[in-house]
């Protein structure tokens, strides 16, 4: 049988140097709130319960995770050691029954399910590891706790950088801030801190040491150093963010999807392409987006919310916005804006239209500059459109309103009662020619000498 598995998030830190009203932890990387990503990853291990620790003011976040974690309130920010503390309670029956608690930050969000896998993985050796610490080895270990490895390459004590002395600080080997930890042992382990060192705050990494002093082994999972890559500030972010495209957009691919200039597209962390998608330099998937396979994503479009069906074509310069559900071989062109609306297997709106609160029937055809106009300035309203209608370019159809299956709308319509199936409406002012007019008017209006230049 497996080992009971929980997990504590550790998000109480103020996160001042992202100067912002919103809790460090709720700024998104790829669409999704940091705190998610750890919460998700720990989940995605089979984590239950996991405890998010927030600070007492971080009402948002608790209100964010709420349904899906607990909470609980670290008082004052007094250490990572101290952190831990607060999930006591929710904590009581794994510690009572045994197992692994994971602790991970929630500013962390590159850390990978398969990592954590890993960690609890290694608490089941033999030798039962009283802690296993996530490793890693960045460029510059800067400000990072260093792992200090015994004899045996077992893990002896974390020593802080601060608390380094010239020897220490030379180890590269460095502490990634997941723990993986006995969960028999946590509280006794917490209760046994001290706060006698460099910054007087109870650290979490001291639990190798006193599990050492208990004559129990501690262990070091090793990973990638993009992995622990922490957010601070917002070019911290940023460099997570950067850091998530690369791995979405290498997941795509992995999966039978084309990215002509990977560099230039951006993935949300739900966004679903099928095999043999395209898409083209300059694309923008916001939340919520699946592309069926074949279909063709061009450059510079922006789809949030939306379907695009199996060899649909998009773009380029489209807009899907939510709702936009786009059919099996559909063509959606250049200055295309749809939301909320069904454009149905082979229909076409190749260029300059707004389709909103709609439905295009299949294989019907949308002119140039055709504008559904469905909202009144009180309410929206649907545009109904039949499989293989005609809406002739510059067509202005005043929702609610419907075209019929195969009919006809002429060019420059103003459509504001319902046309029927197989029928031709046109709405136009009539058209009047003067013959001769242009020149008379030119001759009225130009000095004899000069041609028309069109300036006056
Ligand atoms: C910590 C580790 C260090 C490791 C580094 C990795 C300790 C003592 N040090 O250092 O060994 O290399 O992370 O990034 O653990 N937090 C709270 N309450 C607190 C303090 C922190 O919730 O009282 C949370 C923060 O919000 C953050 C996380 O714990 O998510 C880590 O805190 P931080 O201050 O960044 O720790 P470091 O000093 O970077
Ligand atoms: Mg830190």
């Amino acid at each position: 049988m497996t080992d009971r598995l929980a997990a504590v998030v550790l998000a109480a830190g103020m996160g001042t140097r992202m100067k912002s009203e919103r809790p460090k932890v709720l700024h998104p990387v790829a669409g999704k709130p940091m705190i998610d990503w750890a919460l998700d990853a720990a989940v995605a291990v089979g984590a239950d319960p996991v405890v998010v620790v927030t600070a007492p003011g971080q009402q948002a976040v608790r209100d964010a995770v709420a349904g899906r974690a607990a909470t609980a309130i670290q008082e004052q920010a007094l250490g990572t050691g101290d952190a831990v503390k607060p999930a006591r309670d929710a904590l009581a029956a794994i510690a009572a029954a045994g197992g692994t608690v994971l602790v991970l930050y929630g500013d962390t969000p590159m850390i990978t399910p398969a990592t954590l896998a890993r960690m609890v993985e290694a608490r089941a050796a033999q030798d039962r590891p009283a802690v296993v610490v996530l490793g890693f080895e960045p460029d510059d270990p800067a400000l990072y706790g260093r792992l200090v490895l015994g004899a045996d390459h077992g893990l002896d004590r974390i020593v802080e950088a601060r608390d380094a002395g010239p020897v220490e600080r030379e180890i590269g080997l460095c502490n990634g801030g997941v723990m993986a930890i006995d969960a028999a042992l946590l509280f006794p382990m917490l209760d046994a801190l001290g706060n006698a060192n460099a910054k007087g705050e109870y650290y979490l990494t001291d639990l190798v040491g006193i599990a050492r002093s208990l004559d129990r082994r501690c262990a070091v999972v090793t990973c990638d150093p993009i992995e622990p890559m922490g957010v601070d500030s917002r070019a911290g972010l940023a460099a997570a963010e950067a850091a998530m495209q690369i791995r979405l957009r290498a997941v795509a691919m992995a999966e039978g999807t084309t990215l002509v200039a990977p560099e230039t597209v951006f993935l949300s962390h739900d966004t679903r392409l099928g095999r043999d998608v395209t898409v083209h330099p300059h694309v923008v998937f916001g939340l919520g987006v699946t592309v069926a396979d074949g279909a063709e994503i061009r450059s510079f479009s922006h789809l949030e919310g939306a379907r695009v069906a199996a060899g649909a074509i998009v773009g380029p310069y489209a807009r899907l916005r939510p709702g936009a559900d786009i059919g099996e071989g559909a063509h959606i062109g250049n200055f295309v804006e749809i939301k909320n609306a069904t454009v149905e297997a082979g229909a076409k709106a190749n260029h300059l239209s707004y389709v909103g609160d709609a439905r295009v029937g299949a294989g019907a055809n949308i002119g140039a500059g055709t504008i559904t106009c469905n909202y009144d300035g009180f309410a929206k309203h649907r545009t109904d459109i039949g499989a293989g209608a005609f809406i002739g370019s510059n067509t202005a159809l005043v929702a609610p309103v419907r075209v019929g299956d195969g009919a006809i709308v002429g060019a420059g319509s103003t459509v504001t009662r319902d046309v029927a199936a197989d029928a031709m409406t046109v709405v136009r002012g009539e058209e009047r020619t003067i013959a001769g007019g242009a020149a008379r008017f030119r001759s009225r209006r130009i000095k004899p000498a000069g041609p028309a230049t069109g300036k006056r």
